[in-house]
């Protein structure tokens, strides 16, 4: 009864998070069931993505429920369910889901995902009519947010993904952390980074203290490897302390000397309901080229679930609420079919709803490196990513151990 003359009172929201869970999960949706209920909507959770409306449905009502947005991960669960055909699943479960959308009385859908769980959002949208509203999110910050980063007077399309800055600032603490290790025994470290398609994660370890770096992007043909293992030799000569970290993303596609071909490294043969294989590996890999061919003690670090996980970081937390402020605003408008987005990289007291926008769903899609990100002579990102990372982690603060002890000669 309280909220009876609320605008969108006897209305029913429903949300859902697909596909690979980040740390801003649970801060975006209680950002949006926060503003959504001021609006007058019921919320509900759909478990587990589009999973929770197969059959009979698995729902539940978050309302007047507490709800943690500091704790990484989704409460929701998560799931790869494809609600199209697949050849993995050639049945298609859109009539699953339309039929729970209206058992459970959901009136808007926000979907909270990747290339994906918003793809597949947007073809219910356009062929169902549901009404939709992306809400993006990947550690991997490849899904194409069109948002522009101005450096040295160029506009450059970069992209910000809720998920990404939490991910990123564990990548750079990790890093941080190896170098002790590495240091201490005179190693190079593989520091393996997930991202399947794009590096933008794999620069976060560079921002970390990471010599160089490896992208999946820039393929390592058998020219290429020759090159780069010199380079690797060189810089790691050049190090005061001996020792280097390389930074490789997991979907690095590396020149394989007895294959004599250049491939990615499978983690399993299998792939998910979207096609996607899963990757893991490449460090390894790389690692023993580098000891065999170098003759330098080696070895791999997979990050793997590392940045992933953990609790939402305070750049995430603000973007995750600008992003709903957002949301309200396609609501009010009924503009479904749209997804909220940054307009520009901006410090964090700037993220704020003003600088924000929305693109078309149909318009999203996987977003690489920008060739200004990441040099591919020196295996290094550029000043130009390191200024896009700094907007979003502030200016790294590497410690180091400066020592340079006399050497004691013996008397005899
Ligand atoms: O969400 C994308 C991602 O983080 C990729 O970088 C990685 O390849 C994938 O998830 C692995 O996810 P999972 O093992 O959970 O399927």
């Amino acid at each position: 009864m309280a909220h009876k003359h609320k605008l969108f009172n006897g209305k029913t929201l429903g949300i859902l998070t697909g596909g690979g869970d980040t740390p801003a999960l649970n801060s975006s949706i209680e950002s949006i069931r926060n503003r959504a209920s001021l609006l007058g909507y019921k919320v509900y959770g759909i478990r587990k993505g589009w999973k929770g409306l197969l059959g009979e449905g698995d729902v539940i009502d978050l309302t007047y429920q507490p709800y943690d947005g500091y704790y990484g991960g989704t409460a929701l669960l998560s799931s790869r369910t494809n609600p199209f055909p697949t050849s993995k699943n050639p049945e298609s479960r859109v009539p699953q889901i339309l039929k729970n959308i209206e058992r459970y009385g959901i009136d808007v859908l926000i979907s909270i995902g990747g290339d994906d769980t918003n793809g597949a959002a947007k073809r219910l949208y356009e062929t169902e009519g549901i009404k939709v509203i992306g809400f993006p999110k990947t550690i991997d910050n490849d899904l194409r947010t069109k948002t522009m980063h101005e450096f040295g007077g160029n506009e450059i399309e970069a992209v910000l993904c809720p998920g990404f800055p939490s991910a990123a600032k564990a990548m750079m603490e990790l890093t941080m952390h190896l170098r002790t290790t590495a240091e201490s025994h005179s190693r190079i470290i593989v520091l393996e980074v997930m991202g399947r398609d794009a590096g933008w994660l794999t620069g976060s370890a560079v921002l970390g203290g990471a010599e160089l770096a490896l992208v999946p992007e820039y393929e390592i043909t058998k020219e290429r490897k020759d090159f780069f293992l010199e380079t690797v030799k060189e810089t790691y000569m050049r190090s005061p302390k001996k020792n280097l970290i390389l930074a490789v993303a997991e979907g690095v596609r590396w020149y394989d000397d007895k294959k004599q071909d250049v491939d990615v490294v499978y983690a399993s043969s299998e792939v998910d309901e979207f096609g996607h294989p899963r990757f893991g590996g490449i460090s390894g890999v790389i690692a023993s080229d580098v000891s065999n061919k170098l003759g330098i003690e080696a070895r791999a670090q997979i990050s793997g679930y590392y940045p992933r996980a953990g609790r939402c970081r305070t750049y995430d937390r603000r973007l995750t609420a600008t992003l709903a402020d957002k949301v309200v605003d396609l609501l009010l408008r009924e503009d479904y079919g749209q997804m909220p987005v940054m307009k520009s990289i901006v410090p964090f007291p700037k993220v704020e709803e003003f600088n924000t926008s929305s693109i078309d769903m149909g318009s999203i899609g996987n977003k690489p490196l920008p060739d200004a990100y990441y040099d591919i002579q020196t295996f290094t990102f550029t000043d130009a990513y390191k200024d896009f990372m700094t907007h979003i982690l502030g200016v790294p603060e590497i410690k180091e151990f400066k020592y340079d002890f006399p050497v004691v000669i013996p008397k005899k």
